[in-house]
């Protein structure tokens, strides 16, 4: 072993206990929930070395101050406090990958899953002959009785899908709550997609098939305080999830809503072009000036609420991201309208060339929005 990371033989006797279980809990807005967790965790976990992390997206409530206040008293809470970042898997990942127990739980913070359950899983892991524990409701003796018609429906649907096209075979593969062996979620870790929120569902396909599960029954209960976050666009980052993993995430879901918003702007540059010309009979170049314009606004906006809605501009970040996406779009026009002539010259097809022009162009806008529009901070 190399000298510099071999453990020192003097422990200092405070690192004696390290934990053996980490619990991961992802936090928006949920203030009143986490000191009533913790305190449940403490009573559940008796006899165990444990620790937990929160990992709050700077929750507007104040969620990361309430955490930090348990952690001065409590050595075994700490919290991750993400600013300019939302997203439940993302969360979940951050926190597992922040700790070191050789088993990582991840468990909501409204108390709508059973804490009580986590001796047992633990428990089934340091067995040895399994991976992953699910929390199940979809298994005898679990249930979930405290959804609405509405939100059961589109449980069952969803697992549905998932059970079918990705062949996941457990019953509940959209839990969020779940234990899982340090060792195996390394491995996975640069596979899973820090968007949406199905990270169950994303490690067990991403796994194909590896991992040894098992799952157990819980009741889903009802939430303490506080109101849920999944909206209708977690439909949609559903099947960006699902569409991910069946093409081994060459199609994300990111460039689907690029290029379905892309596609809307043609719609927006036409109609423009038309109101323009017949309405104000401008001369063509003005006309065709103003819709491309107007497209690539539209386009900058939606892509800014719903592409990129994890990493939305906002304030002054909006007009200096509104000038880069001209700038990038600008580019991009040039190299649809280059790579459409070559293909021209060497196939006087027109579609073909239309088509390979488009494709080079959202795909070059993709690309540089990314690096550029809206990059990572
Ligand atoms: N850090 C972070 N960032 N946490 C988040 C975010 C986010 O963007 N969105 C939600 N959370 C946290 C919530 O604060 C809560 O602790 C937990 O994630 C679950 O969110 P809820 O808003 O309570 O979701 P739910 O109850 O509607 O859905 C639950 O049940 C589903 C099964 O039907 C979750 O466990 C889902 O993962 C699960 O699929
Ligand atoms: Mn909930």
């Amino acid at each position: 072993m190399n000298e510099a990371i071999r453990p020192s033989r003097q422990i200092p006797p405070q690192a004696a206990v390290v934990p053996q279980l980490s619990v991961i809990v992802p936090t928006f807005n949920e203030r009143d929930n986490v000191t009533t967790l913790y305190q449940r965790l403490e009573t559940a976990l008796a006899g165990v070395a444990w620790e937990v992390i929160f990992v709050d997206d700077n929750s507007p409530d104040g969620t990361w101050g309430v955490v930090r206040g348990l952690a001065r008293q409590d050595n075994r809470v700490r919290c991750i406090r993400r600013v300019g970042r939302r997203g439940l898997s993302g969360a979940c990942i951050e926190g597992i990958l922040a700790s070191s127990a050789p088993c990582a739980a991840v468990i909501d913070a409204d108390l709508q899953h059973d804490e009580t359950q986590l001796p047992k899983m633990l428990a089934l892991l340091q067995a040895g002959n399994l991976d992953l524990v699910v929390g199940s409701r979809y298994i005898e003796g679990g249930n979930a009785d405290s959804f609405n018609r509405q939100r059961a429906g589109a449980s069952a649907l969803a697992t549905e899908v998932a059970r079918r096209v990705l062949r996941v075979k457990i019953a509940d593969p959209m839990s969020g709550f779940f234990m899982i062996r340090r060792e195996c979620f390394e491995q996975l870790a640069p596979r899973l997609s820090a968007q949406g929120f199905k990270i169950l569902l994303d490690v067990i396909s991403s796994a194909h098939g590896q991992l040894r599960v098992k799952e157990i029954p819980f009741s889903f209960g009802s939430r303490l305080h506080g109101e849920s976050k999944l909206d209708s666009m977690v439909a949609l980052e559903f099947l960006g999830l699902v569409l991910a993993k069946l093409t081994h995430d060459v199609v994300s879901l990111r460039f689907l809503m690029f290029a379905m918003v892309g596609s809307l702007g043609v719609f927006v540059h036409f109609a423009t072009l038309y109101t323009v010309l017949r309405g104000f009979h401008a001369p063509f170049a003005v006309a065709q000036g103003w819709a491309a314009l107007l497209a690539m606004t539209s386009n900058f906006v939606l892509n800014n609420f719903l592409t990129y809605r994890d990493q939305r501009l906002k304030g002054f970040a909006i007009l200096r991201g509104l000038v880069l996406f001209y700038l990038v779009c600008g580019v991009g026009l040039a190299a649809n309208v280059g790579v459409a002539f070559s293909v021209y010259a060497q196939q006087p097809i027109w579609w073909l060339a239309g088509a390979a022009g488009a494709l080079m162009g959202v795909v070059w806008n993709y690309a540089m929005s990314g690096l550029f529009v809206w990059r990572k901070r």
